[in-house]
């Protein structure tokens, strides 16, 4: 008895100190149940984690957690379990007023309701928990009014300003917009992340009502594993951004969408991109049933704006400069892509505007197999300002349709090599 006051003092004391200490204090725990259908659990929630949130552990037992306003958790030397889903109110009207969104993330001005913060952190969903997003009045919303970059439809779990931090078996069921961004942060795992955005409104069936549901967008973050990861999106299953650096990504399933992306590099005049030290490995691209999700577009892609300044970011911009250097994708399988590797230096780009200062160099491409729906087997679209430079490829043997003569499509790229050893490229 003694023995135990004794231990809860030093308890309280090292939770008291938790910056200097490395592990969680194993008896302060918070833990809560949701509270019933019609009350709201966003201040309970808050509680707990305020409570607990810095060298604590927080219990969300299993139920859903009714999320009326945004959120962060801030996490110091903390682990959270989160058996449940923390369902966010389709209010969509209430979202859309910037007063109720965060803006942390700076490219594009996108909004989150939810951010987690902090350092040597980990949050565990078990598979059973994470997010209910309520995508679908969101969709169907948005099919009858305009879209547009920085409009405040939010992200669903935004890490921001997040220092070893891991995030495990989580889903997102129907997120309304990204699924996930990781700003301003080192050291981050994300191991076991499902994202689901499958459109259920028969009124729109066979169309792609879901764009802008990213599995991820990467930002200004270093270090950054994404493991066992299963997508199913209308739009880029993972998109690397500016100064995303030595990211891993291993096991990644993406159904439907515009498949990997890097990019969109190059919106900010005033800014450099870097994107360095990717490793991708074990990825597969798949289409899904088209009354779901009719495309499947890219396996994986480059993008950057092109060299002219047209409008201002977030819906415009350009001419920004940088590069993306020492990228590989190793082991990846196509099922129905459309266009299985492009690089495309002209996005949002308009006749008379200058070419591409953004540089793309050293990417490898290894053991691709699989199917593509067109014979345009890669097409590396580079700029004349900054020509595309040591692409290596080998084992690529995408089939296209039977009879099509598969076609490869080069401009200002230099030194490519290994096309499926059945050519050497240069294309100067
Ligand atoms: C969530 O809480 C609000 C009260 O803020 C309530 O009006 C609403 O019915 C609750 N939603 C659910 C699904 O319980
Ligand atoms: C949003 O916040 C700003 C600054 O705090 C305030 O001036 C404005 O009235 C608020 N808007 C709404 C709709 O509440
Ligand atoms: C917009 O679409 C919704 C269904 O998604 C519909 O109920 C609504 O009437 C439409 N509004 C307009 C102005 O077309
Ligand atoms: C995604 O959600 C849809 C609709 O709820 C469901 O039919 C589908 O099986 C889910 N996909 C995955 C991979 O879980
Ligand atoms: C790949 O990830 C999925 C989850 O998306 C998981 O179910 C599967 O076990 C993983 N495979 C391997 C080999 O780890
Ligand atoms: C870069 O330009 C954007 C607007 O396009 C502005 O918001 C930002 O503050 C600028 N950043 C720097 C470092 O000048
Ligand atoms: C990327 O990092 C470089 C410095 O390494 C910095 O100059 C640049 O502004 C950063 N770009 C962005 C988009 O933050
Ligand atoms: C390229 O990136 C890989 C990680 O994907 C790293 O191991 C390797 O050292 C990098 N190469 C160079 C030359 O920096
Ligand atoms: C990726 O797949 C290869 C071949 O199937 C396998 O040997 C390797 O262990 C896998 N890597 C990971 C990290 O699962
Ligand atoms: C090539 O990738 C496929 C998966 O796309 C994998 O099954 C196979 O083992 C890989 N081959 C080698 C030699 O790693
Ligand atoms: C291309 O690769 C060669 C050999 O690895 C290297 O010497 C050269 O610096 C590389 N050029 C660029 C622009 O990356
Ligand atoms: C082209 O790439 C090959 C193989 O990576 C390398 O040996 C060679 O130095 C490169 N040439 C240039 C001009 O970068």
């Amino acid at each position: 008895m003694f023995a135990g006051i004794l231990f809860l003092i030093l308890g309280a004391i090292s939770s008291s100190c938790a910056a200097q200490s490395q592990a969680p204090a194993p008896d302060l725990t918070c833990s809560i149940s949701p509270l019933g259908v019609g009350l709201d659990d966003t201040d309970q929630v808050l509680a707990a984690i305020g409570k607990c949130g810095h060298g604590g552990h927080t219990v969300l037992q299993d139920g859903v957690y009714n999320i009326t306003r945004k959120m962060t958790w801030d996490l110091v030397d903390a682990k959270v379990d989160l058996h449940g889903y923390l369902s966010f109110v389709p209010d969509i009207e209430f979202w859309l007023d910037a007063n109720n969104t965060y803006r942390v993330v700076f490219i594009q001005s996108q909004a989150s309701w939810f951010i987690i913060t902090g350092s040597d952190f980990e949050v565990d969903a078990h598979n059973t928990g994470g997010i209910q997003g309520n995508g679908q009045p969101w969709w169907d919303f948005f099919t009858n009014h305009t879209r547009e970059d920085g409009d405040g439809r939010p992200i669903s779990l935004t890490i921001f300003r997040a220092v070893r931090g891991s995030i495990r078996n989580f889903a997102i069921e129907a997120q309304p917009f990204w699924c996930n961004c990781i700003a301003e942060s080192q050291s981050v795992v994300y191991d076991g992340m499902r994202c689901n955005a499958s459109n259920e409104n028969p009124a729109f069936a066979g169309q792609n009502i879901v764009p802008n549901t990213d599995g991820i967008d990467t930002y200004r973050s270093d270090n950054v594993s994404l493991l066992n990861w299963d997508i199913t999106c209308g739009d880029d299953c993972l998109a690397i951004k500016g100064n995303s650096t030595n990211v891993v990504a291993q096991n990644i399933t993406c159904r439907g969408g515009n498949g990997i992306a890097f990019g969109s590099l190059g919106q900010y005049a005033n800014l450099t991109d870097i994107v360095e030290n990717v490793f991708m490995e074990n990825l597969t691209m798949t289409r899904i049933d088209a009354s779901v999700q009719p495309n499947m577009q890219n396996g994986v892609y480059f993008k950057s704006w092109d060299g002219s300044i047209n409008g201002a970011p977030p819906t415009g911009g350009g001419a920004g400069p940088g590069f993306t250097k020492n990228v590989t994708t190793r082991n990846v399988f196509l099922d129905r892509v459309n266009r299985p590797m492009t690089v495309e230096q002209t996005n949002g780009g308009q006749s008379g505007d200058l070419p591409s200062m953004y540089k793309f160099e050293e990417l490898h491409f290894e053991n691709w197999t699989g199917t593509a729906l067109t014979n345009e087997l890669v097409a590396l679209e580079c700029s004349a300002a900054a020509p595309c430079m040591n692409i290596t490829f080998s084992g690529f043997n995408v089939s296209v349709p039977a009879g099509d003569a598969p076609e490869i499509v080069c401009q200002n790229a230099e030194n490519v090599t290994g096309l499926n050893g059945r050519l050497i490229l240069r294309c100067n």
